[in-house]
């Protein structure tokens, strides 16, 4: 059958309407006249294939990836960059009206200043005769030779792997994932093994290639999909990555937190650091390796920090103390344990949680703040939370960051202020 597209669905793909009934079709994009294929009714809706374009969009592009119609990694390589910005913007106004029945006009998507090798981290997965990254929904492997997102050294460590392997089948059962993140000319590497796994000599094939490397091992024996889980021995050359990034000197190891877009990190930053007031006393929860509370310490009276994990925590303690900065006090701790123990003392919250979200737990306490500034990578989890806030504060801003260019994910930042005591 024949179908107009007229809008986006949650997950990129294209919507058409006929009489209230909704067909979903992938890979459509809006204004396209397309035939379909019916794969799967329910009663208002179905997930149709695309069979043939009638008439095509002009924001139509080839993928560059010869991988892209396979690959669980890329959404939108299809879509030019600026339909890929339009529709992320629609997206989070729509996810926010839809989950939070709040109708606040979005920002334009903050883009990305390279939509492709942006990625400074990634996670390549094994099984005995495949390497690569899963389908969209699926465990199994669509073998790869290169990922075009993620920065080419990640992609020549990762083919130098695959050869390492094939010379070496005996091991290679053995072997879950490879995690590679490469930063400034510094690259990490782990190798994720079922068990103990003899590869020290892999580190004198990356070291004929690259200048600071590290290797570890991680040996996980954990049959969910936690790829860094387990003990973790380092084996040779480098145990961290230094960065020198607004004016600081830092530096990440394997398990700290790090933002995978480091050019929309620091569009993000900068826009916290115009939220902030000189005056103030800000709480940094979520706050990770600890680059965020150090740059906002600039600029504030004093941040605390609230970081969970330990190696991030000793990396964000490490920062402030190398850099002179005696303004910022990092907790280590459960933000639900440790923001009542301060937020008498704070006028701010910044508030940048993992993919699930806050959950009502830390939102409850936190109310009565006089502004949030609320960092998500995941405009369902946001959309859950602003509902939980919005008899209590007004939204003042709400900006989308293209962090993740040629996917479907989205960073987005929501400015909300205290409507006061009633
Ligand atoms: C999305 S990251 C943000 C990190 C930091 N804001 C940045 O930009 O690098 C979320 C961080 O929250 C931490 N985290 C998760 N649950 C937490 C909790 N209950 N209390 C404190 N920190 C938590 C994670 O370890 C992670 O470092």
């Amino acid at each position: 059958m024949q179908a107009n597209i007229i809008d986006y669905g949650m997950n990129a793909e294209g919507v058409a309407k006929e009489d209230n009934f909704i067909f979903f079709v992938p890979n459509a994009i809006v204004g396209e006249k397309v035939e379909i294929e019916i794969k799967r009714k329910y009663k208002n809706y179905a997930q149709a294939e695309l069979k043939s374009l009638i008439s095509q969009s002009r924001e139509r592009q080839l993928p560059l990836c010869p991988y892209f119609y396979d690959c669980g990694g890329c959404d939108l390589q299809h879509i030019s960059y600026s339909e890929q910005l339009r529709y992320k913007s629609i997206l989070v106004q729509k996810t926010i009206k839809k989950i939070a029945q709040i109708d606040f006009p979005v920002s334009a998507t903050i883009p990305s200043d390279k939509i492709y090798n942006y990625r400074n981290k990634a996670s390549f997965n094994f099984s005995i005769d495949g390497a690569g990254f899963y389908k969209q929904k699926s465990n199994e492997i669509v073998n790869i030779s290169k990922c075009l997102i993620v920065d080419e050294k990640i992609n020549k460590v990762y083919s130098l792997f695959v050869q390492y392997l094939s010379d070496r089948p005996a091991i290679r059962p053995n072997i879950k994932h490879l995690v590679v993140r490469a930063i400034d000319n510094q690259i990490l590497v782990a190798i994720v093994g079922k068990k103990y796994i003899d590869c020290l000599d892999f580190y004198k094939v990356l070291k004929s290639h690259f200048d600071r490397i590290g290797l570890y091992l991680v040996v996980n024996a954990r049959k969910d999909a936690v790829v860094i889980a387990g003990k973790t021995y380092f084996l040779a050359g480098v145990k961290q990555i230094v960065i020198q990034n607004f004016d600081l000197k830092y530096s990440i190891d394997l398990l700290s937190f790090h933002q995978t877009n480091i050019n929309i990190q620091d569009k993000i930053y900068a826009k916290v650091l115009d939220y902030i007031h000189a005056d103030e006393i800000v709480i940094n929860g979520f706050s990770g390796a600890g680059l965020l509370s150090a740059i906002c310490a600039r600029k504030a009276k004093f941040v605390f920090g609230i970081e969970i994990e330990k190696s991030s925590h000793i990396q964000a303690q490490k920062l402030i103390k190398n850099n002179g900065i005696k303004n910022v006090k990092n907790i280590l701790g459960d933000f639900n344990i440790e923001y009542k123990k301060i937020h008498k003392k704070a006028d701010a919250l910044i508030l940048d949680p993992s993919k699930k979200g806050c959950g009502k737990d830390i939102l409850r306490q936190i109310i009565g703040i006089k502004s949030i500034i609320y960092i998500s990578c995941n405009p369902i989890a946001l959309a859950k939370d602003l509902q939980f806030l919005k008899n209590d504060y007004i939204i003042e801003e709400i900006i989308p960051y293209d962090m993740f260019p040629n996917t479907n994910q989205v960073e987005t930042i929501v400015k909300l202020k205290y409507k006061g005591e009633k």
